[in-house]
């Protein structure tokens, strides 16, 4: 039982201090984090291309999501992991969702599971609150719908959308979402958000008036170059500094300077 519960984070809102939430695949990370005082973990289907180095998330099965959620758990002693319901574990109904989301707390640890999704899957989240399974919702920009919006692009720019964002935002609470997380949305509608919902929400690229931040980890250290998103801040550059290490050690081995008397036995 990990320190932080679902109840802090309704606690924390209610109390004006913020969450703070990142993602994390394995466990020497998964450790980091947990020893950095984040509250929350997400073992997100980012994991397809910042792990796995694919195109976009939608190949990522359950399976391997189940197998990266027990590395995190694995790691951690306080953070709260939730596990992330990859593309066709729960668009296929109910049932399903149950099913599946049932998977990252009997096999993986788990304390909930994320669904990108509104309106289509308020069914999802009573089904699955009824089974004693958190579920966190996410609007906004949800890449699992890349295809149907044609790209990775801001949501609810305009009055009927952010409109139809509010109305789901309230559906995904009264069907009993524990939290709600807001991806690429303008911050002003964010904020509306924030203030109308009782549970908290934790935006990544919905500016500063959520109640909690997420970000992906391998933005936040410097460890995916592929792209960097308008709303990502890097604190370090891990790569830069994996790869200066790299060259050092084949440079070394080369000049035949590792290893020295030091790490060999006599
Ligand atoms: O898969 C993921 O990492 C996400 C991000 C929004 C945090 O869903």
């Amino acid at each position: 039982m990990p320190n932080f519960t679902i109840h802090d984070f309704l606690k924390k809102k209610k109390e004006g201090r913020k969450i703070t939430m990142l993602t994390a695949y394995d466990y020497p990370f998964a450790r980091i984090v947990d020893e950095a005082g984040i509250d929350a973990i997400l073992v997100g289907d980012s994991l397809g291309m910042v792990v796995q180095g694919l195109e976009n998330t939608l190949p990522v099965t359950m399976d391997e999501m189940i197998y990266h959620t027990k590395m995190v758990t694995r790691a951690v002693k306080n953070a709260l992991v939730i596990g992330d319901m990859p593309f066709m574990s729960y668009q296929t109904g109910v049932p399903d969702a149950v099913k599946n989301a049932g998977r990252f707390l009997k096999e993986a640890g788990a304390s909930g599971v994320k669904m990108e999704g509104g309106a289509e899957i308020a069914d999802h989240i009573r089904a699955l609150t009824r089974s004693d399974i958190p579920v966190m919702a996410h609007i906004g920009l949800t890449p699992q719908s890349i295809h149907r919006m044609g790209g990775y692009k801001v949501q609810g720019k305009t009055e009927p959308a952010a409109k139809k964002l509010i109305e789901e935002a309230h559906m995904v609470e009264d069907a009993g979402a524990f939290s709600l997380l807001l991806e690429a949305i303008p911050m002003d509608l964010a904020k509306k958000i924030t203030g109308e919902l009782s549970i908290p929400t934790i935006g990544i690229g919905a500016g500063p008036h959520c109640d909690g931040q997420i970000l992906v980890l391998h933005d936040v250290i410097g460890l995916f170059e592929r792209f960097v998103p308008k709303f990502v801040k890097q604190y370090a550059n891990v790569k830069e500094d994996a790869l200066k290490a790299i060259i050092t050690y084949r440079e070394e081995i080369e000049k035949g300077v590792f290893p020295s008397n030091e790490q060999s036995f006599k």
